[in-house]
């Protein structure tokens, strides 16, 4: 069984993750690793703590001579900010000094600070916005990555592009080829792969600054190399469509899913929607189209996987909203903690991590075994069933 848990408050001591599950003898590239978490922290629009943080990932356990052994790897980034938080975040004694303490009375709408204030039974919202603050996904992306390479040994292999930031969006998201995608520069200032619809992405979310607002947007995620047959349609809990819609809704801000051309469906007719079916010899069966996004029935069907994820304006304004005091109930201007204003590129990066998840506990159970050698004898026969077909 694959599953991972992870720990770390946003200007803690820094972010933990356990991961179980994983087969004895993948090689683990801690520079590709790496490479994402820098992924992770690129991207115009986003703020000062960026520029703070430069995560690498460090693996405590689970991984012998670069080859993980089958045990629970656990993996920690440190926060370099805590140093400027070290009296405010101590696990043990409480700072002397009410400012240091650095307590947080008037919730932000849009974030968990009401209702987890309310929940949790604090009056001290930083007690919520440490955990839920988007610094998790940092090492959300650092077990993703981990799994990306398992899941390269089989030829899988994820990545991401903005198709809208407020009202620019790019034309035909779904028609944009995988090739595109991949030529982007990491340092590519929105994953945009028009650069005169890039440009006006850019602008947007000047405009959305320079206002003190904040500015919403779509990424699409890419998978190639997944063979048809991961997920099923037995079982509610095991359609691939709805694990990936719960990852994907799990990033933070992320409203709306959509798979495929799932929107647009609502609009269409049957004979306008579905992806007719093909085959050749050389490449077996195939489509002409992708509008079903690589799953239908809860199954991936052997197209590319297409994921959407619409990421709501961020919460924290730096021309902040109409809040409530927590003591004394009275109307005060929300909290402004350091803030971006749009994250999305970085969310798309997030989104290849979730989905990464998903597709690596899908491929765990098909073709599970406790060494990789085990898992390609596995996978081999399962393809070889597929190509006697
Ligand atoms: C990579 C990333 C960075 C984020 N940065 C910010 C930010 O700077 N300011 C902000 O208000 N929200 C930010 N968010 C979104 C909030 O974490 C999120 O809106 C909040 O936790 C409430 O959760 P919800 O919007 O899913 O309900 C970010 C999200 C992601 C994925």
């Amino acid at each position: 069984m694959f599953r991972f848990l992870t720990a770390g408050e946003s200007h803690g001591r820094g972010l933990v993750a356990i991961i179980e599950g994983l087969p004895r003898g993948l090689v683990v590239n801690i520079e590709r690793m790496n490479r994402d978490m820098a992924r992770r922290q690129r991207g115009y629009g986003r703020g000062k703590r960026m520029q703070i943080e430069r995560d690498r990932v460090e693996i405590l356990t689970g991984v012998r001579f670069g080859e993980t052994l089958g045990s629970p790897v656990a993996l920690w980034i440190e926060n370099r900010d805590f140093k400027n938080w070290k009296e405010s975040m101590d696990a043990l004694e409480a700072p002397g000094s009410e400012s240091a303490r650095r307590q947080v009375r008037h919730p932000r709408p849009g974030h968990a600070d009401l209702a987890g204030a309310l929940k949790y039974d604090t009056k001290d919202v930083r007690n919520i916005l440490e955990r839920a603050s988007a610094r998790e996904t940092a090492v959300r992306v650092a077990v993703g990555a981990l799994t990306r390479l398992l899941l390269g040994e089989f030829g899988i292999e994820l990545t991401s592009h903005v198709v809208r930031v407020g009202q620019v969006a790019v034309k035909d998201p779904l028609g944009v080829s995988w090739e595109r995608i991949i030529a982007l520069p990491d340092d590519s200032p929105l994953r945009c792969v028009d650069g005169r619809v890039e440009r006006d992405m850019m602008d947007e979310v000047d405009r959305a600054k320079a206002n003190g607002d904040t500015v919403g947007g779509v990424f699409q995620i890419v998978v190639r190399g997944v063979p048809a047959g991961l997920g099923s349609h037995v079982h509610w809990d095991r359609r691939l469509d709805g694990k990936l819609a719960q990852a994907m809704m799990s990033v933070p801000a992320v409203k709306a899913v959509e798979i495929g051309a799932g929107v647009t469906g609502g609009s269409s007719v049957g004979s306008a929607f579905q992806d007719e079916i093909y085959y050749a010899g050389d490449r077996g069966f195939y489509r002409k189209s992708n509008r079903s996004g690589g799953i239908e029935g809860g199954i991936s069907n052997g197209e590319e996987i297409r994921v959407h994820g619409f990421m709501k304006p961020l919460s924290t304004l730096i021309r902040p909203l109409n809040s409530v005091d927590l003591e004394s109930k009275e109307v005060r201007k929300a909290a402004v903690e350091r803030t971006d204003t749009t994250a999305i590129t970085a969310a798309g990066v997030v989104g290849e991590a979730v989905t990464a998840l998903v597709l690596c506990e899908m491929f765990l159970e098909k073709f599970g075994g406790d060494s990789l050698e085990e898992m390609r004898r596995n996978y081999e026969g399962y393809r070889r069933q597929l190509s006697d077909f």
